[in-house]
């Protein structure tokens, strides 16, 4: 789960690399190296910590390069420690690495390297036995490689002996490179490209790619040149700024309604969604008889969140799985399934994997994506995009409410294509969609009144968070902002499950949290918030306006102006984020990059 950047050509290869890690550090941020080829040998520099360290510790030492490569490392094999940090070395090989090699204590043996490593990373094997197997011709070094390792990768490599060259390959783990005037470049993702020029490839799996002054060359495992398949980016990666906001979560919370707002007005004509622009026409839904959702983390919340409005405005029976768990499930489909596949990033590794189980077994997939061209994308059938701009810190937020209101518009659309909801009431039900952004930006304009309360959490080391449908998987969305972000133990519980045994946790003082936005659900939610208080906990109730005289208690509540009850939801988990950030602000924790965490997870 790391961040890859390569560059040969004219300029000051230090830079270029530097920035290019700084745009790939949301795959992994504990350390961080780089390596240079000076014409005669490699020089490596690298370190523990951000981008910003492995640039303190270069000082100007690279300013003088115009060949090298870089890395942004999230651990997998071996600690966090300098020696793990990549590039690795071993003779005359230095390299990158993305990925896992499943075989790598076979292959310590099998080579007898015990002795010979510095490190205990699986990559540091790779290249020893890259140096074993290299003796001047890069190519068979690599094909021999490729025939003894086993797992994930992607893999830049230089040669002590050969100036000025790069060779990279790679399997399952991307790797994209562009060639533009005298200038090479190669990377983990389109972004750093996209500051250099529109044209681009995809490493194709099972080729090995040279790269140095003269161009980019492909060769398959015969060594038989192969074209590269140009491809064009329609957009430039923005620079990164948080525009004064302290933390770019602050900044992504409050540019939700923005990004909302982009996603779907562009995609309703007349009223009623159009999603004819994406590609998506109604042949391609008319006939499905369900839809299997995939998505992790945040984006699996949404997915939990949007089957009850699939469920009930496009009539569709919906399953969601977690897509690290979908890839072991046991394959019993409808007749007719959709694939809705549900991504931020469009590389996450797990999700990938799901989808591509899907689509050799023949079935549609739509995506819906918020990083144009990413790898998920490449392999659903529609890509329907969210409109929410790079999202950098690590917790997801307007990512989650752009992909919800992205997935409402298509239940609406699939429910009018079927004939479930007809074009009136479809109408309505996009006007209310429509007044999201007002009613999120609402509550954002009262995140002082949050910050106040969210102090309550901040000596606490567990809070329970408790609520009944769409209440309760609004606040599985929001414990994972507290998890992440806060590093308290918060916990989602379905209010009715509580008496099934997580009763037994609530003690005296033990914080919760309670969610009440649905009419029909109040009373029973309602005796929850007792039975907990009976037992010692310190409820504070987030209660939609109308309900409160229905509460029946003294506590305290956050009041929610009244919306209707299918779409509150998206207030709800905006006020959750916002008591997340401010939790982790007091705790004085870095908001946007978490411990163990990285934005993009590309391992499995
Ligand atoms: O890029 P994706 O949407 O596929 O990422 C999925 C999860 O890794 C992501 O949502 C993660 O859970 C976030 N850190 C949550 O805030």
């Amino acid at each position: 789960m790391c961040g890859i950047i390569g560059y040969v050509g004219n300029d000051n290869a230090a830079k270029i690399i530097l920035d290019g890690l700084k745009m790939l550090q949301y795959r992994g941020y504990d350390s961080a190296g780089i390596a240079f080829h000076s014409g005669q040998n490699v020089e490596i520099y690298k370190c523990v910590g951000k981008i910003e360290d492995l640039e303190e510790t270069l000082g100007n030492k690279g300013d003088v390069f115009s060949c090298g490569f870089g890395h942004t490392r999230w651990a997998t094999h071996g600690s966090v420690r300098q020696p793990n940090a990549h590039p690795h070395f071993f003779g005359k090989v230095t390299l990158v690495h993305n990925g896992i090699i499943e075989n790598y204590k076979d292959l310590i043996d099998k080579y007898d390297l015990k002795d010979r490593l510095q490190t205990t990373c699986d990559s540091e094997v790779a290249a020893a036995l890259l140096d074993i197997f290299y003796s001047g011709d890069p190519f068979e070094a690599i094909r021999k490689l490729l025939e003894e390792i086993r797992g994930t990768y992607a893999f830049v490599v230089m040669f002590e002996d050969i100036e000025d060259t790069m060779y990279a390959f790679r399997k399952v783990s991307p790797i994209v490179a562009c060639s533009h005037e005298d200038e090479r470049l190669l990377a983990s993702d389109l972004m750093p490209i996209s500051l250099m020029t529109d044209e681009y490839f995809i490493l194709p799996e099972d080729t090995v790619l040279e790269m140095n002054r003269k161009g980019i060359t492909l060769y398959d495992a015969d060594h038989n040149e192969v074209r590269p398949e140009y491809r064009k980016i329609d957009w430039k990666a923005d620079q990164y700024d948080k525009k004064g906001y302290p933390f770019f979560m602050e900044k992504e919370i409050s540019e939700q309604p923005e990004a909302i707002r982009k996603t779907i007005e562009h995609r309703i004509t007349d009223g009623l969604p159009d999603l004819s622009k994406d590609g998506l026409d109604e042949d391609f839904v008319r006939d499905i008889d369900s839809i299997e959702i995939i998505a992790c983390g945040t984006s699996y919340h949404a997915g939990l969140a949007a089957k009850v409005i699939f469920e009930k405005y496009a009539g569709i029976k919906t399953n969601v799985s977690l897509a690290s768990e979908f890839i072991y499930s046991g394959n019993i489909f409808s007749k007719r399934p959709l694939f809705l596949s549900i991504s931020q990033s469009g590389e996450t590794i797990d999700t990938i994997e799901a989808v591509e189980k899907a689509k050799k077994a023949g079935y549609p997939a739509i995506g819906i994506i918020n990083v144009k061209d990413s790898s998920l994308s490449r392999i659903c059938d529609v890509s329907l995009y969210t409109d929410a701009g790079p999202e950098i810190a690590v917790a997801s937020t307007k990512a989650y409410t752009c992909q919800l209101s992205l997935m409402y518009l298509l239940a609406f659309y699939i429910g009018l294509v079927k004939g479930k909801v007809g074009r009136d009431e479809a109408r309505s039900l996009i006007r209310e969609l429509q007044k999201l952004p007002e009613k999120v930006q609402e509550v954002i304009d009262r995140k002082d009144e949050f910050h106040l309360l969210s102090k309550r959490f901040l000596d606490h080391k567990d809070l329970f968070l408790i609520g009944r449908g769409p209440d309760y998987l609004a606040l599985l969305e929001g414990t994972l902002k507290i998890k992440e972000i806060t590093y308290i133990h918060a916990e989602a519980y379905a209010s009715g499950e509580l008496k099934h045994g997580p009763i037994a946790l609530i003690e005296t003082g033990m914080p919760v949290i309670a969610l009440m936005t649905q009419d029909e659900l109040m009373l029973k939610e309602s005796s929850n918030v007792k039975e907990t208080r009976a037992r010692g906990a310190k409820v504070l109730v987030i209660i939609k306006e109308s309900l409160l005289p229905h509460l029946g208690q003294k506590v305290d509540t956050i009041l929610i102006k009244d919306y209707h009850d299918d779409f509150i939801l998206f207030v709800a988990v905006v006020i959750l984020q916002i008591l997340a950030y401010y939790i982790a602000i007091d705790k004085g924790l870095d908001v946007d990059k978490p411990r163990n965490l990285a934005k993009v997870v590309t391992v499995e």
